[in-house]
């Protein structure tokens, strides 16, 4: 299927899980800063909270209501058969997501998501990567803080180094931010599926193709500290080094040899290590089922942190990129990452998939590959930052 025949669905864009928590911070970012003409529509399980959501949008936004359920996969084929577009913030996705994919694959239409899980990336790729790539559908997980500024701040790095050579980026993250109910219960379900994320993983890795001529790595690297940065420098096992990794695989402009490191920055050593402490003691205490659901009682999903809180809230991600006999610091900034500005992105990307003049590329692809320069000025404009702190 053409891109070009997908011009006569209804919708630019259906927003699905528009009543949750990040949902209804990307339907009032749409509503404020979307293009006019925009074709959209909220879409749900309840009308009702869809109606009164459409009811606060501001500006009087044009906003049409869908409802649609995980547990009825007709109404997910539905929404993927009208819409261009299909952006989802319904998670767990490991546990709900799969359903839309496999429609968005299977009707072309572009589909972008919320999610940190590997195992659920591993999956769909494995599954429905294939079908997205016969019928033109982009599918792109990861569209909120994981992994964009990480994806995109590892691409702004590389385009200032020299091309064709070995390059290196570590990328260092700090930010002080809260976290919702929806991301803790999505969190504690990937600290318990332990081996099956490693299993979906050799599962992808028995379908992806060889890299005939380059080299991409992304190593867990070790604790040190990292004068570059003047912090100390934790490793962070998330879903976004293996984003950026896959980027890497599918731009040429890695060039030839291409590691990247992921870590968390932690100024003062006690901080770093009572933070792996309490990381390591959430992830065993999420192997035993009634400690796992009393943990996921403490917040429930549609609560997260109030304006007052989002508002204080930031984050900042150092790279150190170095090849070619160049070194370069670059920073990707904004505020509070989690929601807010993980809403804009969502947004941001969604309407770039809809509108912007893109590379051509199909299947499940990254943010980088997909969006790259793109979403990196619509990002700029919308008031995140991407700079080059110094070079030499
Ligand atoms: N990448 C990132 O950086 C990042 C940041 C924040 C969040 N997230 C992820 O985004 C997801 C959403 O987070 P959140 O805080 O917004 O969670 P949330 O408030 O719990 O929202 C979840 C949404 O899923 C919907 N839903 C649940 N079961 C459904 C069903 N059977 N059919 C249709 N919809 C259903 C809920 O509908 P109702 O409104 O009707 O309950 C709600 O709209 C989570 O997976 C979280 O981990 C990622």
């Amino acid at each position: 299927m053409s891109r070009m025949s997908r011009t006569d669905r209804p919708y630019d864009l259906v927003l699905f899980g528009a009543t949750g928590f990040v949902g209804t911070l990307t339907a009032h970012y749409l509503a404020a800063h979307a293009p006019r003409d925009l074709r959209w529509a909220v879409a749900g399980r309840d009308e009702g909270r869809l109606e009164r959501l459409r009811e606060d949008l501001p500006g009087g936004a044009d906003v049409a209501v869908l409802r649609a359920d995980v547990t009825e996969p007709a109404t997910l084929r539905a929404l993927a058969e009208h819409a261009r577009v299909v952006a989802t913030t319904v998670g767990p996705y490991v546990l709900y997501g799969e359903e839309l994919v496999a429609a968005c694959a299977d009707t072309g239409a572009d589909y972008l998501d919320l999610t940190g899980e590997p195992e659920f990336v591993d999956l769909m790729y494995v599954r429905h990567d294939a079908r997205a790539r016969e019928t033109g559908a982009r599918l792109v997980h990861a569209c909120g803080f994981d992994s964009v500024p990480h994806d995109l701040g590892a691409y702004f790095t590389v385009r200032q180094l020299p091309e064709g050579v070995p390059l290196t980026v570590d990328g260092y993250v700090t930010a002080d931010a809260a976290f919702s109910g929806g991301t803790l219960a999505s969190a504690l379900n990937q600290m318990a599926r332990g081996r099956r994320m490693l299993a979906a993983a050799r599962e992808r890795a028995r379908h992806e193709p060889r890299l005939p001529g380059r080299r991409v790595t992304a190593p867990a690297g070790t604790p040190r500290y990292a004068a570059e940065v003047g912090a100390w420098a934790l490793p962070l096992p998330t879903i976004d080094p293996r984003i950026v990794r896959r980027s890497a695989r599918a731009l040429e402009r890695y060039g030839p040899d291409f590691r990247y490191r992921h870590y968390a920055a932690v100024r003062r050593l006690p901080v770093a290590l009572g933070g792996v402490a309490a990381v390591g003691a959430v992830a065993a205490a999420a192997q035993l089922p009634p400690v796992r659901r009393w943990l996921s009682d403490r917040l429930k999903p549609g609560d997260g942190p109030s304006a007052r809180k989002r508002a204080e809230s930031w984050f900042s991600v150092r790279f150190v990129g170095e090849g070619g006999g160049r070194r370069v610091l670059t920073e990707v900034a904004g505020g509070d990452p989690g929601y807010d500005e993980t809403a804009k992105m969502f947004a941001e990307a969604a309407l770039c998939l809809a509108f912007d003049d893109l590379p051509p590329t199909a299947g499940q692809v990254t943010t980088a590959q997909a969006m790259g320069d793109a979403l990196t000025e619509r990002l700029r404009a919308a008031g995140i930052t991407f700079r080059v702190a110094a070079r030499r």
